[in-house]
């Protein structure tokens, strides 16, 4: 039994319009007049990428994104409506998040206990879950540090994320604590997540090789203030493998990427 992500093929996903931040009560701006819009493609969902330097906003842009923040000015739209608390958005983040004196079993069943979902049902898809991101045989271990890899533990929270059937998958920088091996496997088992559940995914990383295998779209973020100034559509084949990343138009796509970031770290510097 698998969550159903049939009612998510729609237009106009997200937006943010002229969105600012201030914590001081308006005298510095640390976000101002950015706009971000992601469109979902029926039938394929979207993989969003947001790219940008350390401090630049990524954070606090799928903070607003997840409703955990409110921007001090400007509007968040999810299908063209104002968030309310009953959008179906789910976070992963780069520090595992789950709960080391539970099970693996119980944390990826999480929500579900919450939503009042009776034990034997939520025990039943959490384990289909489980098998989806390779985790079986994983279920009553502690999800823990040593007992758990680092990989081992980003996958029981992007189980327990999916779980929730979300229409919107946020990750916040999910590898950026994995060594190389571990972070290709997990972006390979990301991209076959995807393919299956067609969701919508934004996802925050500063790593520009990562960024080009995994966006259908990259927005590059620039700081002081933050603003989305550069779009890539990345027209590389969709189902992305090793093939792919030895392509000419991988490499050519990377290097446009960084130039881009380049120019941005520059716009970055000048003061104001
Ligand atoms: N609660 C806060 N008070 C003041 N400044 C903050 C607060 N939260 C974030 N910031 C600032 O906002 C900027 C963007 O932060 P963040 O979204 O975390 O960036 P990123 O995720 O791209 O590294 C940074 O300069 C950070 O210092
Ligand atoms: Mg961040």
């Amino acid at each position: 039994m698998q969550p159903d992500f049939s009612d998510t093929a729609r237009k106009n996903i997200i937006e943010l319009r002229d969105v600012g931040q201030s914590y001081d009560g308006g005298k510095n701006w640390i976000m101002k007049g950015l706009d971000f819009m992601v469109e979902d493609k029926p039938e394929q969902g979207q993989f969003a990428v947001i790219l940008g330097m350390s401090g630049s906003g990524k954070s606090t842009l799928l903070r607003y994104v997840a409703g955990l923040q409110k921007p001090t000015e400007g509007r968040v739209l999810l299908h063209d409506k104002p968030l309310t608390d009953k959008e179906r958005v789910s976070m992963v983040f780069q520090q595992y998040s789950s709960l080391p004196w539970m099970s693996v079993l119980d944390n990826v069943a999480l929500g579900l206990r919450y939503q009042g979902v009776a034990r034997k049902e939520r025990n039943e898809k959490a384990m289909e879950m489980l098998k989806i991101v390779g985790l079986a045989g994983h279920e009553r271990k502690f999800a823990q540090y040593p007992t758990l890899s680092g990989g081992q533990l980003q996958r029981v929270a992007i189980a327990r994320s999916l779980l929730a059937n979300p229409e919107i998958l946020l990750m916040d920088e999910p590898f950026g604590a994995l060594d190389i091996r571990t972070r290709l496997d997990m972006q390979d088992l990301l991209l076959r997540i995807w393919h299956q559940f067609h969701s919508t995914i934004v996802f925050v990383t500063h790593d520009i090789r990562e960024a080009v295998y995994l966006g259908d779209d990259i927005y590059i973020l620039k700081s002081q203030p933050s603003q989305i100034v550069r779009h890539i559509h990345v027209d590389l084949p969709l189902t992305r493998n090793k093939e792919v990343k030895r392509s000419p138009r991988y490499t050519e796509l990377v290097h446009e990427v960084e130039d881009a970031m380049l120019e941005v770290a520059e716009l970055g510097e000048t003061p104001g």
